[in-house]
């Protein structure tokens, strides 16, 4: 077991890529905090974490909110006494319905830059006081391979994802003499709610895609740029996660990790 007894806060955990890479890190012996807006998906997430045999518990958490962000770290040490892991996985790919508008407004650069990049920090800012005093910690940002390169289709997007590359780095400086480990991870195309989206846009905007269902957008890209021609799933990222936040990976920081099939080599 590679996370036995150890702890891990995983937000926007309840469902996706988050709620499996809770399940792997459960499956490696962590404790876990679902910290999410949707109370009804984390308890189902949580239920199946403890059919593993680990403890999990829910904290009902909007990571735009600092007061929630710290009210998060306090349940974790009140329900576990420590907190060895945070993984920030709370994203959006824009404001509510931005998928049905053909360009990018105001206001889905803000939501997305709020939730995507001011939420990481929250969350950061609230889990390493404690991390410091502790002199162990690791932090795991999900980024994406639309922060490794500028994409008309979704430029607010991938410019938060590019933050969190950036800020990856920033904090990984910052909190490496405290031994606390910051990495991120970059899923490439994951058939998701969140990509059935990003196809609609894509089909909009991208005249290689023009008119095509987004499942169809998604299997020509895959076919296009991934080399190992398969798509990636939220167990993949799961996987990386583990690896990334055991201590397997005690020398690794700073590092942004394509999970992509090869889709940028860099
Ligand atoms: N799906 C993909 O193809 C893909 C690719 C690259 C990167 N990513 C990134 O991976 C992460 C997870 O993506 P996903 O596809 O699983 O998304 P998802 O929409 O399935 O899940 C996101 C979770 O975050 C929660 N959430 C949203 N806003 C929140 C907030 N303000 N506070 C707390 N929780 C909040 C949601 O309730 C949901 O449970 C995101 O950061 C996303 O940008 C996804």
């Amino acid at each position: 077991m590679l996370l036995s007894d150890r702890v891990a806060i995983v937000t926007g955990g309840a469902t996706g890529i988050g709620r499996a890479i809770g399940l792997k890190m459960a499956e490696q012996g962590a404790n876990i905090l679902v910290s999410d807006i949707n109370n009804d998906a984390a308890e189902r997430t949580a239920e199946e974490m403890r059919s593993l045999g680990v403890k999990a518990e829910v904290q009902v958490t909007n990571v735009t909110e600092s007061a929630a962000t710290e009210a998060m770290a306090a349940a974790a040490l009140k329900h576990f006494g420590r907190i060895d892991i945070l993984v920030n996985n709370a994203g959006v790919a824009g404001a509510p319905g931005w998928y049905t508008r053909p360009a990018s407004t105001e206001e889905d650069w803000k939501f997305t830059n709020r939730v995507n990049v001011i939420g990481s920090v929250n969350a950061a800012n609230a889990v390493t006081p404690y991390m410091r005093k502790a002199r162990y910690g690791k932090i795991l940002n999900l980024a994406s391979i639309a922060g490794r390169e500028g994409r008309p289709s979704l430029p607010h997007y991938s410019a938060s994802k590019s933050a969190i590359i950036s800020y990856t780095q920033s904090l990984a400086g910052e909190l490496a003499p405290d031994n606390i480990n910051v990495n991120a991870i970059c899923p490439g195309l994951l058939w998701t709610p969140m990509w059935e989206q990003v196809g609609g846009r894509y089909a909009q905007n991208d005249p290689q895609y023009a008119g095509l269902p987004p499942r169809e957008v998604f299997e020509k890209m895959i076919a296009a740029r991934i080399p190992m021609q398969q798509e990636q799933t939220p167990e993949d990222i799961g996987d990386a996660a583990v690896f990334l936040c055991s201590d397997y990976a005690t020398n690794v920081t700073g590092q942004a990790l394509n999970v992509d099939g090869g889709f940028f080599m860099r």
